[in-house]
């Protein structure tokens, strides 16, 4: 278990992988680092870095309702470690993230690969409402907007879980993030490659949001997963990873 101090706060992450270009995995709202599949956290031939945002999993520090405030702890958890020639690949509020740190084109970053998110991501009123007013009930609206029909009830019990222990503080204010953030007339700025991988179920950040990124943003390419929902690395970690990797190695 490995920590950095960024801003005062443990920021907790994991590393794998000795060689190859670097991948940090930053999760969506309410996740964390413990999250994320096999698939992605061992890629071959690639360094990756999953962290835990603060306020989060492991990590110490408070959970934040702005985009921008996580972004600065990314930026400092990579520029702690020294890593260079970093692809950051978000999930959701993890994408927001991304989207917001390639805006300001730091010399560490090589590229982004955002999954299930969007350049503006505005939450349905009763979400917002539900995690304010009755923490529970709201978690159990929200498994049916975050997987397909169908999904291993193990991997939907994973994400609850993670819900549950990050807190009603955290997720609230992860939505509350989301809800703020719009960066969709300023995509045509970012200047370094992009992924977008949708999912053809995702009722939360449907794939019209990707595909506006991938348009919008100039050099990017678009990918859209069939027969899954949000949390599509979940439901679908080896078309992601290869999805992934392919990226990587510049295919
Ligand atoms: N990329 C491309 N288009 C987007 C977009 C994005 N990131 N975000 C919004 N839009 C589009 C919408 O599709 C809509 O287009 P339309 O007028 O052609 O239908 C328009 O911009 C305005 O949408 P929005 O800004 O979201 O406001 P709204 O008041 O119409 O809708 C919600 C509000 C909450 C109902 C809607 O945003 C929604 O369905 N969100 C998804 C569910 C959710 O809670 N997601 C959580 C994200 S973490």
């Amino acid at each position: 278990m490995s920590f950095v101090q960024v801003n005062g706060a443990d920021i907790h992450y994991e590393m794998t992988g000795e060689t190859g270009p670097c991948l940090v995995l930053i999760h969506g709202s309410g996740g964390s680092a413990a999250l994320w599949p096999e698939e992605l956290l061992r890629l071959p031939g690639v360094r990756v870095a999953a962290l835990d945002l603060p306020g989060h999993g492991r990590s110490g520090g408070r959970p934040s309702d702005r985009v921008e405030d996580y972004a600065r702890v990314v930026a400092g958890v990579v520029e702690s470690l020294g890593l260079s020639g970093v692809y950051l690949l978000g999930h959701s509020l993890g994408g927001a993230i991304a989207l917001q740190l390639a805006l300001s084109s730091p010399p560490w970053l090589s590229g982004v690969i955002l999954v299930g998110s969007g350049a503006r991501l505005r939450v349905f009123p009763a979400i917002l409402e539900g995690l304010e007013n009755d923490f529970a009930g709201s978690l159990d609206m929200m498994d049916r907007f975050l997987f397909s029909p169908g999904t291993d009830e193990s991997i939907i019990r994973a994400s609850r879980r993670s819900a549950e222990t990050a807190g009603q503080k955290a997720v609230l204010a992860d939505f509350t993030a989301c809800d703020r953030f719009d960066v969709m007339e300023r995509l045509g700025e970012i200047s370094v490659p992009a992924l977008v991988v949708s999912a053809d179920n995702d009722a939360l950040t449907p794939a019209k949001y990707g595909k506006f990124m991938a348009d919008a943003i100039p050099d990017a390419r678009f990918a859209l997963l069939s027969g899954t929902g949000h949390m599509m690395a979940l439901e679908k970690p080896k078309e992601v990873a290869a999805l992934v990797s392919s990226f990587l190695s510049g295919g």
